[in-house]
């Protein structure tokens, strides 16, 4: 089946980021958020992103017009067109049950319902539709247009044509897909967040300083930023909620958060977005 007509759900940080992507890689591209000052906010988001791009020549006239060509609506109605949906609204499972549910009524039979989630499982969203066949998970990273990794994450039911076609959407929207199956943190989070969260155990326990232990992940093992910079930089919040699904799902001690991270949390040190974290920020 070929893709055409894309329809993203949720404008967000991830949303712009992944509309953007898909237009300029030449896809008819419709944005969808709750109200019209989120999606005024997003254009807005990609418009100053392509100018830039351009600028530098990473995309060409074509490309900025055809991202500056993306249509917006609050109506979900518009995935009555759609071949692929690719939802990137708000991280809660309740509302995701419930939006896969909607997708599923109003989409046509032949449409794609894809899910930019980081810790919900794409079996379960795929249940809440009758298409889990079509249900696939296609996990970006931030920011999507610079970031050259795509999750491609199989539920129990996704079939090899969905995972396929998804693929080769992936490698058209210029990025690397890698695939892993349906499992807690996916491949990313399963690795990245544990060895964050131990990060925090060693700076809690006394080993090191924050700088002493960022400068060793940097310089030792030739990780571009420290683990606690990272942290600072993902937000100390969505690390604690990762390692709580972790801790919940596989059932094992080993993700155990951290006290000190959950202390951190519980008084409002989140990182870069609330000026504190492991660092101060102006
Ligand atoms: N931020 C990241 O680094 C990152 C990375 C990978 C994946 N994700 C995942 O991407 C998704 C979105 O995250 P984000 O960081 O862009 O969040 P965000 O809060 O920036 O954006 C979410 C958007 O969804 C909208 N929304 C809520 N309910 C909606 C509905 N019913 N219909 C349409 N839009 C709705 C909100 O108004 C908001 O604009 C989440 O599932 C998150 O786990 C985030």
């Amino acid at each position: 089946m070929e893709i055409k007509n894309i329809v993203v759900v949720g404008a967000g940080t991830m949303g712009n980021g992944i509309a953007q992507t898909a237009a300029v890689s030449g896809y008819n591209v419709t944005m969808t958020d709750v109200n019209d000052e989120i999606l005024e906010k997003a254009i807005a988001t990609i418009t100053k992103s392509v100018e830039k791009l351009a600028q530098k020549e990473v995309i060409d006239p074509a490309q900025k017009k055809a991202a500056l060509e993306i249509e917006t609506s609050t109506d979900l109605k518009v995935v009555e067109d759609a071949d692929l949906v690719i939802e990137a609204a708000t991280e809660n499972p309740e509302l995701k049950l419930s939006l896969f549910a909607d997708l599923d009524a109003l989409a046509p039979p032949r449409a794609i319902l894809a899910s930019n989630t980081s810790s919900i499982s794409l079996t379960k969203i795929g249940a809440a539709t009758e298409r889990p066949d079509k249900v696939i998970g296609m996990h970006f990273f931030n920011p999507v247009p610079l970031m050259k990794l795509l999750e491609v994450v199989r539920g129990l039911a996704t079939s090899d044509e969905t995972t396929g076609i998804i693929v080769e959407v992936g490698r058209t929207m210029g990025k690397e897909p890698v695939e892993a199956m349906d499992s807690p943190g996916f491949i990313s989070n399963r690795i990245l967040c544990p060895m964050i969260n131990e990060a925090i155990y060693a700076y809690h326990e006394g080993i090191g300083t924050a700088e002493a232990i960022d400068t060793v992940m940097k310089l030792g093992m030739n990780h571009p930023m420290g683990p606690l910079t990272l942290a600072d930089l993902i937000g100390l919040d969505v690390v604690l909620f990762v390692m709580e699904v972790l801790h919940r799902d596989l059932g094992e001690d080993k993700y155990r958060p951290c006290p000190l991270l959950r202390k951190m949390v519980d008084a409002g040190y989140l990182g870069r977005k609330s000026g504190r974290g492991f660092y101060t920020y102006n």
